[in-house]
């Protein structure tokens, strides 16, 4: 691989300025991940890196699969860089991530986007600069479908956007197949890196002021299945935590199937694990629960529910919820609705079923209109809404300690941030706190966040 950086960089450095690269992640954080190491290798190939697509010489769609809507994206942008190629003859347009591991893409973008010059999928790093070679010495065009690459590759620069928070996969794959997703088909089976690799990592990280450790995988709860039979999750979290440095420890997503007492224990023991977890329910009834192949019942996540809220009453948790799953009745909808009730998220994330070719669910017959799934959706949303707003004027009075992000929507001299239980807060603030944690007092509350004042204590 490096030979080949090499090449590139040394091609590069003959022209006037360097050439300019630009990158679209289409997906998940993992998937912004991923972006970071490309980013990494182009700077190492000595491409310079622009926001705007048009003024590119490499420009790079990093896609998702998840859903159509995230395909159609894809598809639509890509139209607009044929316009751009047309005027840089020199354009060389890279498709790479999940979308690309699924052979109808592939053949999609062969016939109907000629002037794609590499298709690549989700891991290929290693390869990507011989093929980047290739193309600027003029041979024809790319496509590498040899399936999910299962290599883990170490080492690799990751440029990150944000110097206080920072992504950290910790595995990477899924086994669970849930019968609507495409992902175990696009990213292939679950692996774990190593606890070293991961611990030195975070610590380099804390050690360069980053404030916010985001630990990520598709079922983090899984980690360590591949690994010594000591080591899960729960014990990663304990490692981590025991870094030196003020410093917030979040992980995404936790498979509810794999979500065990042990895990609780160790987030409350665990004092810069934030408060607040992701537990992506999906549906609050039984059958269709089977149907997804959860592997869960509504009774057991409630269950971690409770124990998580029995041993600390501020913890948050917030779901991802798939509507309209293939023939979901509005009996069974109601359950979802309950669910919703019983566990008063402090955020979801819902998301109409999107038929995913390849997967079982979409060889299911759906009987259910795309409109009923759109009236469904609104009223988990107006439902929602009711019960964050209900919830965060419980927190009017209450302290929290705030990692500031940005600067609010009011520009200079007002901040937002979040709190341990992921809640948003925006108060009145210098920007020089952007990146430190300040203790906020919390005044009032809106739909989605909460408005406080910085307080000494
Ligand atoms: N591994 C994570 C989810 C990753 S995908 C987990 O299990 O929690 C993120 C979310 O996208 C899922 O939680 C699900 O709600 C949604 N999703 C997955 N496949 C989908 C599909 N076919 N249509 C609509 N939403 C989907
Ligand atoms: Fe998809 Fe289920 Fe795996 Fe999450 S756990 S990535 S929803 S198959
Ligand atoms: Fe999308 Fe792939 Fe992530 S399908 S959600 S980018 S793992």
């Amino acid at each position: 691989m490096s030979s080949y950086i090499e090449k590139i960089k040394s091609l590069n450095e003959k022209r006037e300025a360097p050439p300019l690269a630009h990158i679209h992640n289409y997906g998940c954080q993992l998937n912004v991940t991923d972006g970071e190491k490309l980013k990494g290798l182009l700077l190492n190939m000595g491409y310079g890196i622009t926001e705007i697509p048009e003024q590119a010489d490499l420009v790079i769609f990093n896609t998702c699969a998840v859903r159509e809507n995230a395909e159609e994206r894809v598809f639509g942008n890509l139209g607009f860089l044929k316009q751009y190629k047309e005027k840089n003859k020199e354009m060389i347009i890279c498709v790479c991530g999940c979308m690309t591991e699924q052979s109808c893409i592939v053949e999609k973008i062969k016939s109907s986007y000629k002037y794609v010059d590499i298709v690549f999928g989700t891991n290929a790093f290693d390869k990507f600069p011989s093929y980047v070679y290739n193309i600027i010495e003029g041979q024809k065009r790319v496509y590498d479908t040899s399936g999910p690459d299962e290599t883990i590759h170490e080492g690799l620069t990751q440029v990150r956007s944000c110097k206080f928070k920072a992504s950290v996969p910790i595995m990477y794959g899924c086994n669970n197949f849930c019968t609507y997703c495409i992902v175990p088909y696009v990213r292939g089976r679950e692996r774990s890196r190593a606890p070293k690799l991961i611990l030195d990592e975070v610590r380099s990280l804390v050690n360069d002021g980053c404030k916010e450790i985001m630990l990520l995988g598709q079922n983090v709860n899984s980690y360590g299945n591949d690994l010594d039979k000591d080591i899960n999750f729960p014990w990663l979290l304990r490692q981590i935590n025991a870094i030196e440095g003020d410093f917030i420890i979040r992980f995404m997503s936790s498979h509810p199937k794999d979500a065990s007492k042990e895990l609780i224990d160790a987030i409350y023991e665990c004092e810069k694990v934030g408060k607040h977890l992701h537990l992506p329910v999906q549906s609050g009834n039984d059958d269709v629960l089977n149907r997804m192949n959860r592997k869960y019942t509504a009774q057991k996540y409630l269950e971690i529910i409770s124990y998580a809220r029995e041993k600390m009453p501020d913890f948050s948790f917030s779901s991802d919820i798939l509507i309209g799953f293939p023939n979901e009745t509005e009996e069974e909808f109601l359950d979802t609705l309950d669910i919703v009730k019983k566990v008063r998220y402090s955020n979801i994330y819902s998301f109409i079923y999107s038929k995913r070719t390849g997967t079982k669910a979409a060889l299911i017959d759906d009987k259910i209109t795309y409109e009923e799934k759109q009236g469904r959706m609104q009223r988990l949303l107006d439902l929602q809404r009711e019960i964050t707003t209900e919830d965060y004027k419980k927190l009017v009075g209450k302290k929290l300690r705030v990692l500031v992000e940005a600067n609010s929507k009011g520009g200079e001299g007002t901040l937002t941030g979040k709190s341990s239980e992921f809640v948003i807060v925006n108060f009145d603030g210098d920007s020089s706190l952007i990146g430190t944690f300040v203790n906020v007092e919390v005044t009032g509350a809106r739909n989605w966040a909460v408005d406080g004042k910085i307080c000494t204590t």
